[in-house]
């Protein structure tokens, strides 16, 4: 009798250790949003098609500030943020940039393009890498950085070198209410022409070759995609499950830790 209680507080210690080991390891990865940007952001995700809608799909976050947010194994989709938002107005759209049907939770809604995109594919256990870049392929509204948390630099996508918005020609700019460039589209959103949507006659990376535009993105932002067969493919991948990405990094430049 003594014996079964002992086996089975030894049984029950044993059920705790997998458990607490368990959530050690995580079965999902852990972002940081984080806002360096001199006013209010309100960051949003989308989910790929059978996955999850993570932190509802958006959120506020003042200068500053920084949110977690975790997503599960094996989750693939995209981050970007949204500026100019003015929930109270009835102007459309709702925000000024990367706005997604006027709603502060997007819950699986993508954004409306030019919006700088992070996206990201999730390994689906934690010995495999997890896949993320950033695309300005329908265009730029903010620089972002991305990098894992432990500092690791090969993990790391650095922002940009140059105020994309204040280069941008005029054809691709989107302008606010006060005539200011919030974003900057990319030619294929500007223009949708195959050229430089890299479709059909041009669907392959050998007939789509980089342009004036993609260029001055890549000149830009170097770390980024700057069109659809951008090459070598700006595509990292890393073991990390902590990561931060943040949006307006010091200097428009490197990441910063948190
Ligand atoms: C938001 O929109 C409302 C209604 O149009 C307006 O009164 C208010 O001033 C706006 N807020 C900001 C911060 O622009």
């Amino acid at each position: 009798m003594k014996q079964t209680k002992q086996y089975s507080a030894y049984f029950l210690l044993l059920i705790l250790h997998f458990l607490l080991s368990g959530y050690a390891r995580g079965t999902f990865v852990t972002f940081y949003i984080s806002n360096k940007c001199p006013f209010p952001i309100w960051p949003a995700t989308a989910a790929n098609a059978g996955q999850p809608v993570v932190a509802e799909g958006g959120f506020f976050l003042p200068s500053g500030q920084t949110k977690r947010i975790v997503a599960p194994y094996k989750w693939s989709g995209r981050v970007w943020a949204r500026t100019g938002c003015n929930f109270t107005s009835h102007t459309k759209p709702i925000c000024e940039t990367g706005d997604c049907g006027g709603r502060l939770a997007c819950n699986g809604v993508i954004g409306l393009p030019p919006a700088t995109l992070v996206q990201v594919s999730v390994q689906s256990d934690n010995s495999k890498p997890n896949y993320y870049d950033v695309s300005l392929v329908d265009g730029y509204n903010l620089p972002v950085s991305v990098a894992a948390r432990s500092l690791d630099s090969k993990c790391s996508i650095g922002g940009c070198s140059k105020k994309l918005n204040s280069l941008c020609p005029r054809e691709l700019q989107v302008l606010n209410s006060q005539g200011k460039v919030v974003a900057c589209k990319s030619a294929c959103l500007a223009f949708n022409h195959d050229l430089f949507c890299c479709m059909n006659d041009y669907g392959s990376p050998d007939k789509c070759k980089p342009n004036m535009y993609s260029n001055m993105f890549k000149n830009a932002c170097p770390s980024y995609y700057s069109y659809a067969f951008d090459t070598p493919a700006p595509l990292v991948s890393c073991t990390s499950s902590e990561y931060v990405i943040t949006f307006c990094p010091s200097k428009w430049g490197q990441h910063s830790p948190i």
